[in-house]
């Protein structure tokens, strides 16, 4: 099973997401493989964003070594499950699917937490530590409920 999470800038929200499945997938000792990539390509070869990594060492997670790429049509061929972060997201990997069956591996991560609700994880990128928190504590949960699915 290959998950993989997806943003608009990979430096954010998706990687965060990318590291807590890491984290839980090795605790779980889960045959799945995790990466994360964004659909544009701005931060393409960067580390995450020093306020999101600082958060995330707050919570005992590192996602230091992870680096950013943009999402690939290629990806549909690679990856089983596909979380992007908001609706906007979900438009753009949504307008590179090239079947049924492509489109069917799509979905917002937070349906996991809020089943049909169709919520966006905020973008944290314009804001303060406090919208850092928030994004790690709306991931923690919906990474939470993705191990109970695959488990
Ligand atoms: P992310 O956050 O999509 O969660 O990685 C953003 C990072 C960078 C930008 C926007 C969102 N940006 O406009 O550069």
């Amino acid at each position: 099973m290959n998950v993989l999470m997806v943003c608009l800038g990979n430096i954010c929200r998706s990687p965060m997401a990318d590291g807590l499945l890491r984290k839980k997938v090795a605790q779980h000792q889960l045959p799945i493989t995790v990466d994360s990539a964004g659909t544009a390509n701005y931060h393409v070869g960067k580390a995450p964003d020093s306020r999101m990594r600082a958060t995330a060492l707050s919570f005992d997670c590192s996602i230091d070594d992870l680096r950013a790429r943009q999402f690939v049509q290629s990806d549909f061929d690679h990856f089983d499950l596909i979380y992007v972060m908001d609706s906007s997201n979900y438009n753009n990997v949504m307008s590179l699917a090239r079947n049924d069956e492509d489109r069917a591996k799509v979905d917002l991560l937070l349906n996991l937490s809020y089943p049909g609700e169709n919520r966006n994880v905020p973008d944290p990128y314009y804001g303060g530590e406090e919208g850092f928190i928030e994004v790690y504590q709306l991931l923690n949960d919906a990474t939470d409920q993705l191990i109970q699915k695959l488990a």
